[in-house]
């Protein structure tokens, strides 16, 4: 083993890897798709494709990592299947567009905190509870201050990053995962209180119509907010314990970052639902921004506002990294494992070419014309950022995840994929099934709803 690898303690990876998945995709994007999903429908076909597809897969990717102790590329290639390192391409691909923008909303929410500080400092007139919307639209057409953000949230990842397995990752993991779960199940507790939890709940739970691109989404963010499909984990993986059993630690895994979605979901549909219905149709009330616009004022209504509304965004941007870190290290792990570089070297190397992708990005929230207009896939996503989050998410990951599943489902060999299942377990009593799942249901499922949406387009009730 090189030098650079090193490898997660006891426990490490799992923490680790519940930081990977719980992030932007549970706080901020899960509750804003599922609100514009028209919850219902949208939310439990979620819920089945972490089942039925993320858990699987997430336990494959894991299987691959440890068995090889490579990040992607190298691991096929060691495997002996060279064709296949093409998973491992695509993933760092993918990498490089996730992060990209991902690191710009990780940018609103440390300036949301350092606003929120300067605000409970100074006073949160009313004045400024009422122009929260406009606010927010200025800032997202502030060209320097978005690119500047951005940076600023690169340099933090590259700076735990820089560090290596143990020291940075699994450090930052240990202190932040417990503070971030105590904070949420605070503001779920304050959400029963408010009048819109009961409508929230109603609109989650129901059963209602969905279009194939409906369902496309919900699968795609599935894979996305585990952090499945383009080889995070396999890289996770490679520094994990053998003592630790891997079915129990995807279960885990995939439990916190649905309990972690589901609480994020009841927390913003209650606010949305607590506001007039007039007001709810207002641009700055709904939807991906709601984050930014409704949920400070809500912060500075309750008791002891002042110093939960810092704390909120302080810890999303705490989630956040433990995200950023996950995706720059599948690219920095690459070229330490592939092209022999040292960590220091490859992260610097790595941070800066996603600087400057993520830059596009940045502008493309109305501070570039062109940028923002950009609409590549009739009125699917609009703007480079958006563009960037509909092909990864809906597109690259799930791809990526269908030929980790056929992979470890059919071509990888036999006795190392069950010797790997049942290092630090024992015997697996599903491990038929498991195999069944991955060469089977996991493709089949996810390629039919493909299918669907490139020769149906269709509306299921
Ligand atoms: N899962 C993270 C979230 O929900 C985002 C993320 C981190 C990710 N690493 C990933 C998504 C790897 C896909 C692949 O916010």
């Amino acid at each position: 083993m090189s030098k650079d690898r090193g490898s997660f303690s006891h426990i490490g990876f799992i923490l680790a890897a519940a930081g990977s998945a719980i992030g932007l995709g549970n706080l901020w994007k899960f509750p804003y798709i599922a609100y514009e999903n028209n919850g219902g429908s949208f939310v439990l076909i979620y819920l089945l494709t972490i089942l039925i597809v993320g858990f699987p897969i997430m336990m494959a990717e894991i299987v691959i990592g440890r068995a090889t102790q490579k990040s992607p590329v190298s691991a096929f290639l060691k495997l002996g299947h060279p064709a296949w390192s093409g998973i491992g391409w695509l993933g760092i691909g993918t990498g490089f567009v996730i992060l990209s923008y991902y690191s710009v909303v990780a940018g609103w929410t440390v300036h949301y905190f350092l606003k929120c500080m300067q605000w409970s400092f100074t006073e949160f007139t009313p004045e400024i509870a009422n122009n929260l919307g406009p606010y927010f639209g200025n800032f997202l057409q502030n060209g320097p201050m978005q690119v500047g953000f951005h940076l600023l949230f690169i340099i933090f990842s590259m700076s735990v990053v820089i560090f290596g397995i143990n020291k940075g990752i699994e450090r930052l993991a240990r202190i932040l995962m417990p503070v971030l779960f105590l904070i949420l199940v605070g503001l779920l507790v304050n959400s029963f209180f408010t009048p819109g939890f009961k409508p929230a709940m109603q609109f989650l739970f129901r059963m209602n119509k969905i279009t194939a691109d409906g369902i496309l989404e919900a699968a795609g963010h599935a894979f996305f907010s585990l952090s499945l499909g383009m080889g995070a984990i396999i890289t996770y993986g490679s520094y994990m314990n053998k003592k630790e059993s891997i079915p129990k630690a995807a279960g885990l895994v995939c439990i916190m970052d649905t309990l972690i979605a589901l609480v994020a979901c009841f927390i913003m549909c209650s606010i949305i639902f607590s506001v007039s219905e007039a007001e709810r149709a207002s641009e700055f009330s709904q939807s991906m921004v709601i984050m930014f616009t409704t949920l400070p004022k809500m912060f500075y209504n309750l008791p002891a506002g002042q110093i939960f509304a810092p704390l909120f965004f302080l810890l999303v941007s705490f989630a956040a990294l433990t995200s950023t870190i996950s995706l720059l290290e599948v690219v920095v792990a690459f070229f330490i494992d592939h092209l022999k570089w040292d960590r220091i070297k490859s992260t610097l190397l790595a941070g800066l070419l996603i600087f400057g992708t993520g830059v596009l990005a940045a502008l493309s929230l109305g501070a570039n014309g062109p940028l923002s207009k950009l609409n590549p896939f009739g009125g699917r996503s609009e703007g480079v950022f958006d563009t960037l989050d509909y092909l990864a998410s809906n597109w690259f990951l799930p791809v990526g995840g269908i030929f980790i599943s056929l992979f470890v489902g059919w071509i990888m060999d036999k006795k190392l994929k069950k010797m790997e299942m049942e290092t630090g377990h024992g015997p697996v009593k599903y491990y038929k099934f498991w195999i069944f799942l991955l060469r089977f249901i996991c493709p089949a499922a996810v390629g039919w709803i493909i299918y669907a949406v490139i020769f149906m387009g269709k509306t299921f009730n």
